[in-house]
């Protein structure tokens, strides 16, 4: 099995399941026009993000990694009305390039875009008496993914749902020894995901038109 499938594949359930929308479609010409990386998700891992924040019923959505918010808008547009979703971004730019996708998507009212690292603007989420968050897409750098966890522990509640992005890394998070930063961060959070009591998680293989990848799903179930 190759790539060359895996986008076959993926482009197949696309082309069936996930409709094209100029918003979209703009948000990722946009990006690739100002020259930030492709590294967003694919259009059936956005869908599915947008699905499983509908399910969730969630009214307050975190997301950790902005880029230049094409996921940030298939969550935004899982919310309700008068739903608000965070966003949070380290580099001025792609959270420029970010503002102009979520406006034309029409989704820039609920979304607000927190400049800075994340670990700075979490530490300030967490101060101010914001409602705690139904849903957490943690999707930025990867060695920090431990700390990101632990803040969102802090700022969810029981039933809240938290998805961790890019856990496998084509296969490397099985390698112990890896000098990877990335593929690090992804074992230390998942010893302590493993040592946290109240969750309840899993994660997943994917392939596709991003290659080899993972994600991974929890649920807050106690104190
Ligand atoms: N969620 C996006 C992709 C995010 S890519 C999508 O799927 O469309 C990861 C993003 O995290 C990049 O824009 C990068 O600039 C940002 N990032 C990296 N380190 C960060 C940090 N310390 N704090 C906040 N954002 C960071
Ligand atoms: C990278 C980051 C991502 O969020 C992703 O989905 C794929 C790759 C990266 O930093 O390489
Ligand atoms: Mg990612």
């Amino acid at each position: 099995m190759t790539q060359e499938q895996w986008s076959q594949v993926d482009e197949y359930i696309v082309k069936s399941l996930v409709p094209t929308d100029t918003a979209l479609d703009a948000a990722l010409s946009a990006s690739a026009k100002a020259g930030l990386p492709a590294i967003n998700v694919a259009p059936n891992q956005g869908k599915f993000l947008n699905l499983l924040a509908s399910i969730q019923g969630a009214r307050n959505i975190l997301e950790i990694g902005t880029l230049g918010g094409y996921s940030t808008i298939w969550l935004a547009r899982a919310l309700p009305a008068g739903g608000r979703l965070v966003t949070l971004e380290l580099d001025p730019k792609h959270a420029e390039v970010a503002r102009q996708n979520l406006a034309r998507a029409g989704v820039g009212e609920q979304v607000s875009i927190r400049v800075g690292r994340a670990a700075d603007t979490l530490a300030a989420l967490a101060k101010e008496a914001v409602a705690a968050f139904d849903f957490v897409f943690i999707d930025a750098d990867k060695q920090s993914i431990p700390e990101y966890f632990e803040w969102a522990l802090k700022l969810t509640r029981v039933g809240s749902v938290i998805v961790v992005d890019n856990v496998v890394r084509k296969g490397a998070v099985i390698d112990a020894a890896s000098s990877d930063p990335n593929v690090q961060g992804v074992r230390r959070f998942n010893e302590r995901l493993s040592n946290t009591p109240g969750v309840s998680a899993t994660a997943i293989q994917t392939v596709g038109s991003k290659g080899y990848d993972g994600f991974s799903l929890i649920r807050v179930t106690g104190p």
